[in-house]
């Protein structure tokens, strides 16, 4: 090699050191004290190990305000590029805190936009990991457009490539959006916050005193606003937790998830399950433990776990195929729909829709919240959207009715009528227009007043409860109209959804050509 030749490589060598240093050891050693990795240490930590193909590295912005032009990083804040998951393609960012605190600039974006085009192109997940102080204050307008282009591809990107977003730091104002218009955001404890705005402007505006962590921190996100859909220890956790979620996920939406190698007998029977249920109907019991009990070596990843449990999702295999699962939890407040559950259930319906992922209804469910805050809050809008998500999902759909199917719940938790495919109950199973109880008192609410006396009065109701029962609360009505297909064992439950898992294999059923739907929002 000559001298030129050696120079020029030794350039090289040297540009990429410097790109590396991100904005400088003093400020690796900030981020490190706060217990957080680097934008390329995580990148290597989420990669499978060499598979990292970096872009843009010698990006630098092209501001020449505030004095900025004489301070200029490689890289400008953030790493981009693709590597390998398992072996499987993807692409991502990661914003560099140590450069300007991870500010969005006008080639920061252009760097984002372009993975996110690529990815768009091949048909593989992105990944986003924010760790931002905003849009750069110093590029303005630029920025502020830079993060609209960003916005723009995360909307035409959504249903057709997965797309993630790790909190690792900061995401704050109008920065939020892109994370919120991904399919999925996992923060961390402690040091990551999502607001639109800060403590200080809520102080002002609002005379409201909070912490950046009362207001937005991963607490707040995964139990009261729903916005976040996994809540990880600390990084590693977080990205061993993305790794997890993109292996039950196809690579788009023209693909199906990967199947995994499953050593777990398809005909494994639960005796467990056939005690199950409670005697008494409004005993709760632990629907987790039917999960557990059917789903593939007992493991499921459980999304959105600490938001409205009363409605379970997440993702799970049967023989090695990936489902969503969706489960009424009779263990907080009976199972009930309310709004946080229907939201909840609605988008990871239309997820699974989305990326040809069957899905598998575990149903108990009394019906929907009564009450003026529910009321009040649009139940009937947020009630609907899960009634639409069902409906409108076209991915084969199994539903088994373990328990209580009532009222309108009990059309809208995959019903037959919503295009269910295959829909068995159990037969302790009760589906009926309303629990005995409230029946009886609507039906002979005249007749009970009649009745002057207490006693003659509660033997009536007890007696005519008991007819109820007999005649509504049971599978069998149901099973006579063909609106349920069987009526099976508890203990078979796993075969029977395996079994129908694979007749389902090749469903095809589409909707009709329209521009898109009005779903309730
Ligand atoms: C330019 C920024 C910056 C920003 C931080 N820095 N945010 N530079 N633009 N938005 C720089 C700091 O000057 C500092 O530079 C370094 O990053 C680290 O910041 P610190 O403040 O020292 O870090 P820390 O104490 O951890 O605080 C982090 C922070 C704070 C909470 C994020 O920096 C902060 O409040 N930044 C401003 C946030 C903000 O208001 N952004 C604009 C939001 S509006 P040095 O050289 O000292 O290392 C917005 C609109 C988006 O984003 C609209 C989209 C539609």
């Amino acid at each position: 090699m000559s001298s030129i030749q050696e120079q020029k490589i030794q350039e090289l060598i040297s540009l990429r050191e410097r790109a590396k240093l991100g904005g400088g050891e003093k400020r690796i050693e900030a981020q490190h004290k706060k217990g957080k990795f680097t934008a390329r240490e995580r990148i290597e930590m989420m990669l499978d190990e060499g598979s990292f193909e970096e872009f843009d590295m010698f990006v630098s912005h092209r501001c020449i305000d505030f004095g900025l032009e004489k301070e200029s990083y490689l890289s400008d804040g953030v790493v981009t590029g693709y590597g390998t998951i398992d072996g499987r393609l993807v692409f991502l960012f990661s914003q560099d805190f140590t450069v300007f605190g991870g500010s969005l600039s006008e080639m920061f974006a252009a760097k984002i936009c372009k993975v996110m085009d690529m990815a768009m192109k091949v048909g593989a997940p992105v990944i986003g990991i924010n760790d931002s102080g905003g849009a750069r204050i110093q590029e303005g307008v630029k920025s502020l457009g830079g993060y609209a282009e960003i916005f723009q591809r995360n909307i035409m990107a959504s249903g057709v490539i997965p797309q993630i977003s790790a909190i690792f730091g900061p995401c704050a104002g109008g920065a939020v959006y892109s994370p919120a218009l991904t399919d999925f955001i996992i923060m961390t404890k402690n040091t990551s916050y999502m607001f639109v705005t800060g403590p200080k402007v809520v102080k002002t505006v609002t005379n409201e005193t909070v912490t950046s962590e009362e207001l937005g921190g991963a607490g707040v996100h995964s139990t009261k606003s729903g916005v976040a859909h996994f809540v990880a220890e600390n990084e590693e956790e977080g990205i061993l937790l993305i790794r997890k979620l993109l292996s039950y996920l196809p690579q788009n939406n023209l693909e199906e998830a990967p199947i995994a190698p499953c050593d777990d007998p398809i005909d494994r029977l639960e005796d467990s399950l056939n005690e199950i249920i409670p005697e008494n109907a409004n005993k709760p019991y632990d629907v987790k433990e039917v999960i557990e009990a059917i789903v593939d070596y007992g493991e499921y990843l459980e999304v959105q776990r600490d938001f409205a449990p009363n409605i379970i999702t997440g993702f799970a295999r049967f023989n090695g195929v990936s489902v969503g699962l969706i489960a009424n939890q009779p263990k907080y407040l009976a199972g009930v729909l309310d709004i946080n559950a229907s939201r909840k259930a609605a988008r990871f319906v239309r997820f699974c829709d989305a990326f040809n992922i069957p899905l598998v209804t575990l149903v108990d469910v009394p019906g929907f919240l009564p009450g003026t805050n529910q009321e009040y809050n649009g139940i009937i809008i947020h009630g609907a959207k899960l009634l639409f998500a069902y409906g409108e999902a076209t991915v084969p759909k199994i539903t088994i009715i373990l328990r209580k199917a009532y009222g309108g719940a009990y059309d809208v938790m995959s019903s037959k009528h919503l295009r269910g495919d295959i829909n068995y109950a159990w037969p302790n199973a009760e589906i009926a227009v309303m629990g005995p109880k409230g029946a009886i008192e609507v039906l002979l609410s005249r007749e009970l007043d009649s009745i002057e006396d207490e006693k003659a009065k509660v033997e009536m109701l007890v007696k005519k409860e008991q007819e109820y029962k007999e005649k509504f609360a049971n599978p069998y009505v149901a099973a006579k109209f063909g609106y349920i297909d069987d009526v099976i064992e508890p203990r078979n439950t796993r075969f029977r959804i395996i079994r129908a898992l694979q007749a389902l294999a090749t469903k095809k059923d589409v909707n009709p050509p329209k521009k898109h739907s009005n779903l309730p929002l």
